[in-house]
């Protein structure tokens, strides 16, 4: 009875050891994802759904938010049914645009290459059926069974592909790596942004986070402090993630590429949009600091729904908010183009299912 105190000791001791060993021996944070889901087949891809985007809470009162949350890790990276058709805008555009939508200062190389190691690490592992990873010394060949596609990296660096638009050829998300400058503010070090909205990287690369959101409304008076100290304290063990959305405006014969590719506007000339003209654009943000360079890789997936296909609620939810902003919000936001439109559709469509009840319960 005397020696329980001790084998108690020796049972904890033996567990932090065995944890830490686990720890180290795994070369990053996805340690915790070893359990992914691993049979999806190219084929099931055509049913995968796409991630479901946060819905649009409907605040009453407009405030710049942050609002993050821990990183659903098992979904750091996704695909859906949307794969092949995005992949060919992306192929095309780093085909024709590259310089306007990939730029990677010289000091990124090594955090770029840290990135795509993580990404093929994480995708073939979650995806093995779609992807497939081969070493030969220092050499790593990933296999794109959906496309066909094969990179190589790692090893001699003069005759390959920029690391980060190998990544970015196999994602559906476009990725970015912030690093510290001299003052310890953030900037856009690399960038593969190949869906922005209203900018491009050739413009922006270098800028810190603060000149970045220069053009956003309320920007430094509410969120910028809160913004960087977030970032600093970044740790690889607390990947996180939040979502924003925006309004968007196609003509009616406007394709994927363009709907996608936005790098000046999000409003096209369409002064009189239909609800199949207004899409509701979302952005899942993802934020991990890479655990060797110490740099933060940023994540964003785009979403796409018309106006007509968003639930009730959230269509509610949407012109509450649309009617919550300020003037110079609702400007920023292209509000005047649209604005009256999402409200009357919202109007229309609740009237509607007003009657349809009222007509069941006759
Ligand atoms: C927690 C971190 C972040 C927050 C809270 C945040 C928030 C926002 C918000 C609220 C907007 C305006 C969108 C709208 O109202 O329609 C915006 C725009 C933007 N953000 Fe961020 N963002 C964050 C991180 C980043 C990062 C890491 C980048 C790096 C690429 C970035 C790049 C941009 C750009 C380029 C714009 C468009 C600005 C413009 O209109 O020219 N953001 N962000």
């Amino acid at each position: 009875m005397k020696n329980l105190p001790c084998i108690g000791l020796a049972i904890l001791l033996l567990t932090f050891v065995a944890l830490k060993i686990r720890k180290d021996l795994l070369p990053s944070w996805l340690a915790a994802t070893k359990h992914l889901v691993k049979h999806a087949g190219c084929n099931d891809l055509k049913r995968m759904a796409p991630y479901p985007a946060q819905p649009i809470k409907g605040r009453e009162r407009y405030r710049v938010m942050m609002d993050i949350k821990k990183l659903d890790v098992e979904n750091w990276l996704t695909l859906d049914k949307n794969y092949m058709d995005e992949h060919l805008v992306r192929s095309q555009l780093l085909a024709h645009e590259k310089h306007k939508v990939l730029q990677c200062l010289p000091e990124s190389y090594d955090a770029c290459l840290e990135a795509l190691e993580e990404v093929v690490e994480f995708l073939t592992q979650r995806f093995a059926n779609m992807f497939e990873m081969k070493k030969y010394g220092e050499k790593t060949m990933v296999y794109n069974r959906m496309t066909g596609e094969t990179f190589a990296f790692g090893g001699a660096r003069s005759e390959q592909m920029d690391p980060l638009e190998i990544a970015v050829r196999l994602t559906m998300e476009d990725l970015s790596i912030l690093m510290k400058n001299a003052d310890g503010e953030y900037y856009l070090a690399a960038s593969a942004s190949l869906f922005p909205v209203g900018w491009t990287v050739a413009e922006r690369i270098g800028w810190t986070i603060s000149q970045l959101h220069n053009p956003v409304p309320l920007w430094h008076q509410q969120v910028a402090n809160s913004v960087s100290k977030f970032l600093c304290r970044l740790t690889p063990h607390s990947p996180m993630e939040r979502s924003n959305y925006f309004v968007e405006v196609k003509r009616p014969d406007e394709d994927l590429f363009e709907i996608l590719y936005r790098p000046t506007t999000l409003s096209e000339d369409n002064p009189d949009p239909s609800p199949q003209d207004i899409v509701i654009r979302r952005e899942r943000q993802t934020f991990r600091r890479l655990p060797r360079t110490g740099t933060i890789l940023f994540g964003v997936k785009t979403f796409l729904t018309t106006l007509e296909e968003l639930p009730m609620q959230e269509l509610e939810n949407l012109a509450r908010e649309v009617n919550s902003w300020p003037e110079h919000v609702g400007e920023y936001k292209g509000r005047e183009i649209w604005g009256a439109k999402v409200l009357e559709f919202c109007e229309k469509k609740k009237q509607q299912q007003e009657m349809e009840s009222e007509k069941m319960e006759v």
